[in-house]
């Protein structure tokens, strides 16, 4: 397994992070997903992940809890958490609320420290018009309450997830921020223009999906090739184009790809230099293999990163 420093912290997470988020059934039984996604978890550590996101609401941290109380290497995880707060209709920073779901996620995770905060700040509805005065408003009170649980030894690092550009333009200014921790792969590129800044301040970055949820690995080529009631029928909707899209890259860098999208998928974060980690969801021990195998030995790639990112700027159309 490789490692990279995380920007902005003292953190050598391993660039293959474990995501959870399907990987146990959500109401707490012991059937085949949840066995699969303990084993997926067990081999994950074996072969030397140390990093972990998490979230309550994914309603999968009891299969972890199981995992880790008990696991040797449990002192030697960086766990990473979704910490939405204000969340949706609170309107309000709550502090309590900040620290219930940090004391919740240490007693789930069998854990003494937070590594990261993928701190989150939610309105209803989720936009800019909404998002970026309220963040103005309780910035230095989410800072303060922060920096109290840190002092305490609770805490490591306050990153964010800003949803937009102009939320991620808001909370870099802040000053507040080791880094960001947001989607990434060839068909999510928004943030890669805020990567020069990131690497010049000495912040880094944790990429979520780089698979694009299964879009882009060799399982499925087409929308045909996707069962009703799949969990991929939500992206039908928000992205129709998502596997017209997924053809163009295989077609602009076949010789890249070399007969496996879900490898090139896997390794395309990491040819930037500020990404140090990507939160995977990994559901079997066939899925770890593959990625862990995937992920031996990446360099970092600035002009493929870049011509990957020209093509999603040209909008799937090369030339244009
Ligand atoms: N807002 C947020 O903070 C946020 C939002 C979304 C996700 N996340 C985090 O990011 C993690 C990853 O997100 P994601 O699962 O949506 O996206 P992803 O990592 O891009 O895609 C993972 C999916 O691809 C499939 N897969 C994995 N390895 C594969 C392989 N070797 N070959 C073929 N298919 C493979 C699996 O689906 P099947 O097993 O079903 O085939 C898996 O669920 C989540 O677990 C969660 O921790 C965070």
């Amino acid at each position: 397994m490789d490692y990279r420093r995380l920007g902005g912290t003292d953190l050598d997470v391993s660039v293959l992070c474990f995501g959870p988020m399907r990987s146990a059934a959500k109401d707490g039984s012991n059937n085949a997903v949840s066995q699969s996604g303990a084993r997926a978890l067990e081999a994950a550590l074996a072969a030397g992940v140390n990093f972990l996101h998490s979230s309550y609401e994914y309603k999968t941290r009891w299969m972890m809890t199981e995992v880790l109380r008990d696991h040797p290497k449990r002192k030697d995880i960086h766990h990473g958490i979704k910490l939405p707060v204000p969340d949706w209709d609170d309107c309000a920073f709550d502090p309590a609320k900040f620290r219930m779901r940090v004391e919740e996620a240490l007693s789930e995770l069998a854990t003494d420290r937070i590594a990261v905060l993928q701190w989150m700040w939610r309105t209803r509805p989720n936009d800019d018009d909404h998002r970026l005065p309220l963040l103005a408003s309780i910035m230095d009170d989410v800072w303060a309450t922060f920096e109290a649980m840190r002092d305490e030894g609770k805490v490591g690092y306050l990153m964010t997830l800003p949803y937009t550009t102009a939320a991620t333009r808001a909370a870099l200014d802040t000053g507040r921020f080791a880094g960001l921790v947001s989607f990434l792969n060839p068909i999510e590129m928004e943030l890669a223009e805020f990567f020069p800044e990131l690497e010049r301040n000495g912040q880094g970055f944790v990429c979520i999906r780089p698979l694009y949820q299964g879009v882009l690995t060799d399982r499925r080529s087409g929308w045909d090739e996707v069962p009703e009631g799949h969990y991929l029928d939500r992206l039908r909707t928000e992205n129709p184009d998502a596997f017209d899209q997924r053809s163009a890259i295989a077609d602009a860098f076949a010789d890249e790809i070399d007969g496996s999208m879900t490898r090139f998928a896997l390794r395309f974060p990491l040819f930037s230099p500020v990404v140090a980690s990507m939160v995977t969801g990994l559901n079997s021990v066939a899925q770890v293999e593959e990625a862990v195998a995937a992920l031996d030995g990446v360099e970092p790639r600035p002009d493929l990163f870049e011509k990957v990112r020209a093509l999603w700027a040209s909008g799937f159309r090369p030339g244009a």
